[in-house]
């Protein structure tokens, strides 16, 4: 099974991409394959409608997105939603590019307040793509990534990723033999 964390912001400093690298290390130590994006390492420019249908950044990113089949979104809350970068990302798919796959969402907050609209904007866009998205939303407070995750922190974002592996699996399973006996 292949897996795509996708981080919001390419600046290797910040919190969120220092969460999204944290949950990329989870993945590896499960055994799975794991890509990391990024807008910067995807490099497609903003979607404003004039870009041409075979730019050749957009379709390795397509291609990309078909060769998975879980993903976990990581964006801080900007002005109460994901940033404009990831969903310009996401304005380079096709209708329902990532059907039957599953999608862990995790979203970062500058204020006291857990970052529960972007988690909830993120949602929205994720099932538009046809996506399942796990019921385990993950909203945290920037400043704690940045001076390290508490363990029972880290054991919330652990128990995400196990969730979507798993839902992934299951997903993904080769339908049973029709020589099965139930
Ligand atoms: C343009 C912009 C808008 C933001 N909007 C919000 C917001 O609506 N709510 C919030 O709690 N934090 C907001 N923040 C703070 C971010 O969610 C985040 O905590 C901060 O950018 C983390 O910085 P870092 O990338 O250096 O870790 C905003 C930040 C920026 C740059």
């Amino acid at each position: 099974m292949r897996v795509m964390i996708v981080s919001a912001i390419s600046r290797e400093a910040s919190s969120c991409y220092i969460l999204a690298r944290n949950i990329f290390e989870l993945c590896r130590e499960r055994g799975v394959e794991v890509d990391f994006a990024t807008p910067a390492n995807v490099g497609v420019p903003p979607n404003d409608g004039l870009v041409p249908d075979d730019l050749p950044a957009a379709l390795l990113w397509q291609q990309r997105v078909a060769a998975t089949h879980a993903h976990i979104w990581v964006s801080p809350e900007y002005h109460s939603g994901m940033t404009g970068a990831m969903k310009n990302l996401f304005d380079y798919l096709a209708k329902e590019p990532m059907a039957g796959d599953v999608i862990g969402l995790v979203a970062l907050a500058g204020g006291a307040m857990a970052a529960l609209n972007t988690l909830n904007g993120m949602s929205v866009v994720a099932r538009s793509l046809g996506a399942w998205v796990a019921p385990e939303l993950c909203a945290l407070n920037s400043n704690d990534v940045k001076n390290g995750l508490d363990d029972r922190t880290q054991a919330r974002v652990a128990g995400l990723v196990d969730s979507v592996l798993d839902m992934g699996r299951r997903l993904n399973a080769p339908p049973p033999s029709a020589d099965v006996v139930f």
